[in-house]
């Protein structure tokens, strides 16, 4: 267990590590870009999570940032040092991000998959639950 200290961390980075990111290196695409970071000394700067599956699947491996509010999608380990490079110039990584947050919502790039349409009045129901 942990408790960092993030009153210097500028960027959160979810990586995933659902079953399906995992399949496709999830564990090495994690490693690879803390190895990144660590090896710059952008720990404080830059703080990364696992997590489980984002629902986003087919987009494997997925990582999504926040603030900026950013879903990549087909990170693989080589991506670790533009993928730093891009966070440090708040820029986006070309040709990997799969979703940009709007403000008011999250626009998808060309090219990516909609993905199955949520049941809303299931939806609702499961919220009445809880
Ligand atoms: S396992 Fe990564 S999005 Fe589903």
């Amino acid at each position: 267990m942990a408790t960092w200290d993030l009153s210097q961390t500028k960027h959160h980075v979810l990586f995933c590590n659902g079953s399906s990111c995992n399949k496709w290196g999830a564990e090495d695409v994690t490693q690879a870009f803390r190895h990144e970071i660590s090896k710059r000394n952008l720990d404080d700067l830059i703080h990364t999570t696992r997590t489980r599956c984002n629902g986003r699947c087919d987009d494997r491996c997925v990582a999504v940032v926040y603030p900026s509010g950013n879903w990549y999608k087909g990170l693989v380990s080589e991506d670790a040092s533009t993928f730093v490079n891009s966070l440090v110039l708040n820029r986006d990584l070309t040709g990997k991000v799969s979703h940009t947050y709007t403000g008011d919502g999250f626009t998808r790039e060309e090219g990516i998959s909609k993905g199955i349409s949520k049941d809303l009045e299931k939806v609702k129901k499961v919220s009445k639950q809880y």
